[in-house]
C-alpha cells in the first residue's frame, strides 16, 4: 500500500511509520518533515494531498498543544489544542476523501487520559468529539472507504522524555502496532484503545 503518515516524525507517528514502511510504501509529513504540511491550515492540507496524489491510506498522529487550563486568558489559547487535533484531522477527513483509493482508509488520533487533571478538560473534548466524529462520519464514506481512530493512552517514550515514571506507559512500537491492525484490517468506524503487548 502507498501510505501517507502525518506527524511522522512524532513519538507515536514515526514508529507507526517505521512499523508500516516494513511491508508498505510509506509517506512521512509533518510541519518540519520531509513532506511538509500544518494540520492547522486548511490550505496547507490542500497543498499536501494535491503534491501526494492518490494513497491507499492516511494515518494522523501528529499532536498540537497541550494542556489547557480554563482560566487560560485568551481564548484562542485555550482553544489552540481544537485547530490542529480536532478540526485538523475533520478538515484532513473531508480533503482525503477525494485522494484515497477504493476499500482505502483513514486513520485519526483521538488520546485517553487515566483520569482527568487541571487543564485536561479540551482534551477530554477534543478527544471524545473525534471518536464521536469517527462513528458518525464512517457511514458516510464512499467507494468502500474507512474511516477509525486509534486511541492511545500513556506513551513510554513521553512519560521518560517528562521525567515521569514510565511504567504505566505502552512503548511506541506497541502503540504503533495498533495502528497498523486498524489500516491492514477491516474495521470501519470504530476507536481502539490501544493495549500493550
Ligand atoms: N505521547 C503520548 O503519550 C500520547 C498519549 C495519548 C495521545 N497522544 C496523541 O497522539 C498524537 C501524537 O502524539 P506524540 O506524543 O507522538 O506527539 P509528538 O511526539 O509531539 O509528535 C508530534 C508530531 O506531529 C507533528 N506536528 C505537530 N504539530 C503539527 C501540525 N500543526 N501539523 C502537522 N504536523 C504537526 C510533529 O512534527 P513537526 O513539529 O515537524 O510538525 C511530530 O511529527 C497527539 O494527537 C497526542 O495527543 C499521545
Amino acid at each position: 500500500m502507498r501510505i501517507l503518515v502525518i506527524g511522522a516524525t512524532g513519538t507515536i507517528g514515526a514508529a507507526v511509520a517505521d512499523e508500516l514502511a516494513t511491508r508498505h510504501d510509506v509517506i512521512r509529513a509533518s510541519r518540519r518533515g520531509p513532506v511538509r504540511v500544518d494540520m492547522t491550515d486548511p490550505a496547507s492540507l490542500d497543498a499536501l494531498l494535491a503534491e501526494v496524489g492518490e494513497v491507499d491510506a492516511v494515518v494522523v498522529a501528529a499532536a498540537s498543544g497541550g494542556l489547557s487550563p480554563l482560566d487560560t486568558p485568551a481564548d484562542a489559547d485555550y482553544w489552540s489544542g481544537v485547530e490542529g487535533k480536532l478540526l485538523g484531522q475533520v478538515n484532513l477527513v473531508r480533503r482525503a476523501l477525494a485522494h484515497v483509493r477504493d476499500g482505502g482508509s483513514i486513520t485519526l488520533t483521538s488520546g485517553r487520559f487515566a483520569e482527568p487533571v487541571p487543564g485536561s478538560s479540551l482534551g477530554y473534548l477534543v478527544n471524545a468529539g473525534l471518536e464521536a466524529f469517527v462513528h458518525s462520519a464512517a457511514i458516510e464514506l464512499p467507494r468502500g472507504l474507512r474511516l477509525n481512530a486509534v486511541s492511545p493512552g500513556w506513551v513510554r517514550e513521553t512519560l521518560v522524555a517528562l521525567g515521569m515514571d514510565p511504567a504505566d506507559g505502552t512503548p511506541a512500537v506497541d502503540v504503533a502496532r495498533t495502528y497498523v491492525d486498524v489500516v491492514e484490517g477491516d474495521a470501519q468506524g470504530r476507536t481502539f484503545a490501544v493495549e500493550a503487548r
